[in-house]
């Protein structure tokens, strides 16, 4: 697979547990009292796999294509510093989310408000990598870019990427999808 399929389809893995999140915000909204191991789970995954994996491959790509093309330059210097807000984003969710199950209590309106603004700031970045960066990276890349990028790129010992990983994420996919229904 190359690398923006590969990066591609990661987006629609995180976009459909994002899309889940969601839901479960207008849930949250309207006074259902929530599954908190899950949503744990699904905003570990999130944050685990975008800030370890996913974006140190887009970052590589991105210093890769760097100074060939003035905009794009710009744009990729966006990208990346959404990747480190989004990185302390995640911390601080996480933080809260650890307060929760720790029976700290923390008024559960600002608890949904800092959910939903990490669902909507990931979502956007996702919205901004499809429609941005990767045609204007699609536009300038020459023959022999991405299988040059392809051997710069760590290889895929990471457990991240391997088989486990994707059954873990269906697993907590379907987990989502059956608390939803409840
Ligand atoms: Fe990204
Ligand atoms: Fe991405």
């Amino acid at each position: 697979m190359s690398i923006l399929a590969h990066l591609h389809k990661d987006h629609i893995n995180l976009n459909r547990l994002l899309d889940i999140l969601r839901a479960k915000v207008e849930k949250l909204r309207a006074g259902t009292r929530p599954n908190f191991r899950l949503v744990a789970d699904a905003v570990d995954y999130v944050s685990d796999y975008a800030d370890r994996h996913h974006h140190p491959i887009e970052d590589q790509m991105y210093a890769f294509f760097k100074g060939r093309d003035a905009q794009l330059d710009a744009l990729m210097e966006e990208c990346s510093a959404q990747h480190r807000r989004l990185h302390a984003a995640s911390h601080e969710l996480t933080d809260a989310i650890d307060s929760i199950l720790n029976d700290t209590p923390m008024p559960m309106d600002q608890f949904i408000d800092r959910l939903e603004a990490y669902i909507e700031e990931q979502t956007g970045h996702l919205v901004f990598e499809e429609t941005k960066i990767f045609p204007a990276l699609e536009r300038v890349a020459q023959p022999g870019d991405w299988d040059k990028l392809d051997s710069e790129l760590p290889k895929n010992d990471d457990p991240l990427f391997g088989e486990n990983r994707s059954e873990e994420y269906l697993d907590l996919y379907r987990e989502l999808v059956q608390d939803m229904k409840a």
